[in-house]
C-alpha cells in the first residue's frame, strides 16, 4: 500500500559514478565525485569545497542542482516534460488530477482498486470544521486570495491534530490526504467570500474538479451539474501545473522541509512563493496584459505596437519566456488546445481569446524573442481559461496554488527518504566592510 511505498529504496535517489570532476585553484585541487542522471546532466556534488576556503557562487541557481530528484524531469531544449517518466501529453489525454497527484506522491500509476481507494479517501477528507469557516471569516474579504490561502494551510495543521509530525508515516500520510482534500474546500470558499456568497459544503459523491466546480459557483438548494467541458479543462491544467522539478516554490517547499517544518508549514511556504508575479501570478498578469492590449487597439495602435513598447522598455511580457523551456512549453501546447476548445465553445471574452491567439503569432515571429529562445509558457493560456470559467482574476493563483500541491508533497517526502538531504543552508560570498569601530549616537554625522 501507500504507506509502505513510501519507505522506498533510497539507492535510486543519489547514484554516485565512477567518473569525477577535477577542480583547481591557485595551489590547490579537487577531485570531486560525480552524481549520475537517468537523463539530463550529471551533477558534480561540491559539497567537499566546504570550509576549504572557496564556496560556489551561482545566482538564481542557474547551473546548481540542490538535490537529486527522481520525480519529474524535464528537457528544456526539446519540450519534454515528464512525470515519473510518463510524457505530460499521455497524462492530459489518459489521466485525471487525482491519479497523477497519486503517481506524484507514491512513484508509480495505481491499479483501479488503488485509485479508487485513494479518490475517496480524499474525497471524504473535503469537509473542514466550523472553526476553520470561523477562522476563515476572520480576514478581510477583499485581501488577496494567496495571501489567504498560505496562511490558511498553514493553519489547517492546527485543526487536524496529530497530523504534523514529520517522523510518523501515519501522520504524513493523513496531512497528504488532508492538505489536498480540504485546499479545493478553502480554494472555493476563497472565491465565494470575494463575493459574499454564502460557502458551500462538499458532495463527497462528486468527482474532485467537479465538485469543486459546483461549490465555487452553485445556488445553495439549487440542482448543479457542471459543463463537462469546464470539467474536463480545469482536470487538465491541474495535471499540467501538478509539478515541474525543482521551481521557485518547490525549492522553498523543500529546503523549508528540511528544517522539520510540518508539511502544513512547507506547503504554506511553498504557496507564498508561488504567489509572485515572475512565477505563479503571471496567469493573472498575462490576463491583465491581454485587457490593456485590448484597450491600447482601441486607441488605433496594434499588437506589434504593444510588443514594441514592452521591448523598447525592456520590459517582460508575461506569458512568455521560462527559465528551463528554450523551446515551446509542452505545457501551453496543451493548454492552448483547451483555449481553443472554450472559444469553439463561445465560453468567455471571444475578444480576448482572438488577442491572445495574435500575440502569440506576432511574438513567435518577433526576432527579439526568437533569438532569446522566449516562446509562450502555459501562463498565457490558463488566466483566460480561468476567466472563461468565471474566476476573478485574482483567484487564478490559488487554482496553480491547488495543482501543484501534489508536486509539493511528493517532493517533501522525497528529501525526508533521501539520505543526502540536509537543512537547507547556502553559503555567501561575503563584500560588505571587513570592520567597522562603533560611534556612539552623538558623535555619527551625515
Ligand atoms: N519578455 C521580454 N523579454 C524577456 C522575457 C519576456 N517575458 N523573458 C525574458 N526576456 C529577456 C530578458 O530581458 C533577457 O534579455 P537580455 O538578454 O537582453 O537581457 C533575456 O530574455 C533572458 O532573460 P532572463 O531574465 O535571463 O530569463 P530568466 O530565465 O531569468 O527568466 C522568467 C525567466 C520566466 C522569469 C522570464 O522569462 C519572465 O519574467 N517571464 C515573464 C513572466 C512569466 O510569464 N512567468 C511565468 C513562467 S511559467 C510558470 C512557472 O513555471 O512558474
Amino acid at each position: 500500500m501507500a504507506t509502505e511505498n513510501f519507505i522506498q529504496s533510497t539507492s535510486e535517489i543519489a547514484r554516485i559514478s565512477e567518473d569525477s570532476a577535477k577542480l583547481k585553484i591557485e595551489s590547490k585541487e579537487f577531485d570531486l565525485p560525480v552524481v549520475k542522471a537517468t537523463c539530463g546532466p550529471d551533477g558534480i556534488l561540491i559539497s567537499k569545497l566546504k570550509n576549504e576556503a572557496f564556496v560556489t557562487l551561482d545566482p538564481g541557481f542557474l547551473t546548481t542542482a540542490q538535490c537529486s530528484s527522481n520525480i519529474t524531469y524535464i528537457d528544456g531544449e526539446q519540450s519534454i516534460l515528464r512525470y515519473r517518466g510518463y510524457p505530460i501529453q499521455d497524462l492530459a489525454e489518459k489521466s485525471t488530477f487525482l491519479e497523477v497527484a497519486y503517481l506524484l506522491i507514491y512513484g508509480y500509476l495505481p491499479t483501479k482498486e488503488q485509485r479508487d481507494s485513494f479518490i475517496d479517501d480524499v474525497n471524504g477528507r473535503t469537509l473542514v470544521g466550523e472553526d476553520f469557516r470561523s477562522f476563515l471569516g476572520g480576514f478581510p474579504r477583499d485581501a488577496h486570495p494567496m495571501a489567504l490561502l498560505s496562511s490558511s494551510v498553514a493553519a489547517l495543521g492546527t485543526f487536524c491534530s496529530g497530523t504534523s509530525s514529520v517522523h510518523d508515516l501515519q501522520a504524513i500520510e493523513e496531512a497528504t490526504k488532508n492538505i489536498l482534500a480540504k485546499t479545493r474546500t478553502i480554494t472555493s470558499f476563497l472565491h465565494r467570500r470575494r463575493r459574499n456568497e454564502p460557502l458551500l459544503y462538499p458532495d463527497y459523491s462528486r468527482g474532485y474538479v467537479d465538485d469543486f466546480i459546483r461549490m465555487c459557483f452553485a445556488i445553495p438548494y439549487e440542482r448543479f451539474e457542471s459543463n463537462p467541458l469546464l470539467v474536463d479543462a480545469l482536470d487538465k491544467l491541474l495535471i499540467l501545473h501538478a509539478d515541474h522539478e525543482q521551481n521557485c516554490s518547490t525549492t522553498v517547499v523543500r529546503i523549508t522541509g528540511s528544517s522539520n517544518a510540518s508539511l502544513y508549514s512547507s506547503v504554506a511556504a511553498g504557496i507564498c512563493a508561488l504567489s509572485g508575479p515572475l512565477h505563479g501570478g503571471a496567469n493573472e498578469k498575462a490576463l491583465k496584459q491581454i485587457c490593456e492590449i485590448r484597450e491600447y487597439i482601441k486607441e488605433g495602435k496594434t499588437i506589434q505596437d504593444f510588443v514594441n513598447m514592452v521591448k523598447d522598455n525592456k520590459q517582460k511580457l508575461a506569458g512568455f519566456g521560462h527559465r528551463v523551456y528554450k523551446s515551446y512549453d509542452p505545457r501551453a501546447a496543451i493548454a492552448k488546445e483547451y483555449a481553443k476548445k472554450m472559444y469553439d465553445a463561445k465560453i468567455g471574452d471571444l475578444d480576448l481569446f482572438e488577442l491572445a491567439f495574435e500575440l502569440e503569432e506576432v511574438v513567435m515571429e518577433d526576432d527579439y524573442f526568437s533569438s532569446r529562445h522566449l516562446y509562450p509558457n502555459i501562463d498565457l493560456w490558463t488566466g483566460l481559461i480561468y476567466k472563461a470559467m468565471g474566476f476573478d482574476p485574482e483567484m487564478f493563483t490559488t487554482i496553480f496554488a491547488l495543482a501543484r500541491i501534489p508536486g509539493w508533497i511528493a517532493h517533501w517526502r522525497e528529501m525526508h527518504r533521501d539520505p543526502l538531504t540536509k537543512i537547507g543552508r547556502p553559503r555567501q560570498v561575503y563584500t560588505g566592510p571587513v570592520y567597522n569601530k562603533y560611534i556612539s549616537v552623538d558623535e555619527r554625522k551625515l
